[in-house]
């Protein structure tokens, strides 16, 4: 495995779906529907078998969990140039923005960090579970689905959030996943923001990543998310890769559907 595949599998360690079936190094992954990361298979690392056969697995996979088939893949990487080879497309209707960038760094930009967070009145804490303002922030309700539990609730992973006037105005999910730090769900009401608080949310994320051990961090925000790539930039976080979403040729799957 190359640099870019180990994280990819670290990423997707940190997400883990409801069920999970290896195709040599690939993953196919489902977890009723809940994100497109849980929800596709990882083209990462080498299937064990032509990427034909690779692929019909997928749509075999999609299929019996009842599912859109997906594939996520790394851009640039041989196995996106043999998945547009067998004619699948880039999903461009993919909801929450098809191509994405995976970030790495560690949010400790102090003069950034003084000006925006920790001088401000508001101080993040992050929690070994979740509480249901967190649940309300990150997954939209307080009673979250089995997928969105399991997801989001399995491993070893703080829960930040950030009060005003006993308002949970913010939150932040941060997982280990051996010496890295995923952090995800990153979210502030929109009534709070420009105030600091994802700044603070990420600082209080990072210390406690620390304090167990991951000294690097990463993050995947879509490419067309203006605000968070503004914020991870300041933070002081760079370009590691990126991966986009596949979706096979209609009459591929199609045809396989029973
Ligand atoms: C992205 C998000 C978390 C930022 O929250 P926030 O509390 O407003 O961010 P902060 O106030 O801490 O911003 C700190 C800095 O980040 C940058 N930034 C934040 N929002 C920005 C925006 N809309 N446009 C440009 N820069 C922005 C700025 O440099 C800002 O400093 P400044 O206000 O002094 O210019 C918030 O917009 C949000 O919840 N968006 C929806 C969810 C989301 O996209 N999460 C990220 C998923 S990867």
């Amino acid at each position: 495995m190359n640099p870019v595949e180990t994280l990819e599998q670290a990423c997707s360690d940190a997400w883990p779906p409801l069920k999970q079936h290896r195709l040599g190094e690939w993953r196919l992954r489902w977890a009723g529907g809940f994100t497109g990361r849980a929800n596709s298979a990882l083209a990462v690392g080498d299937p064990g078998m032509p990427i034909a056969e690779a692929l019909r697995a997928v749509c075999d996979f999609a299929h019996s969990q009842g599912i859109p088939p997906a594939v996520q893949a790394v851009n640039g990487s041989r196995a996106e140039a043999e998945i547009l080879a067998e004619g699948w497309r880039e999903n461009v209707e993919h909801a929450a923005g098809y191509e994405v960038s995976v970030l790495v760094g560690v949010a400790m930009n102090g003069p950034f960090l003084a000006k925006n967070g920790r001088n401000g009145p508001f101080i993040a804490s992050v929690r070994d579970t979740p509480t249901p303002t967190w649940w309300e922030l990150s997954a939209g309700t307080t009673e979250p689905t089995p997928a969105q539990r399991h997801v989001l609730g399995t491993g070893a992973n703080g829960y930040g959030v950030v009060e005003v006037d006993g308002v949970t105005a913010g939150a932040v999910r941060v997982a280990i996943v051996g010496p890295v730090a995923h952090i995800s769900r990153l979210a502030v009401r929109p009534e709070f923001r420009r105030r600091g608080l994802a700044a603070e949310l990420m600082f209080a994320a990072s210390s406690w990543a620390k304090e167990r051990g991951a000294g690097q961090e990463v993050l995947q925000v879509s490419v067309s998310n203006t605000p968070a790539l503004a914020l991870y930039r300041e933070l002081g976080f760079t370009e590691h890769h990126r991966y986009r979403y596949w979706v096979p040729p209609m009459a591929t799957c199609k045809d396989r559907k029973s």
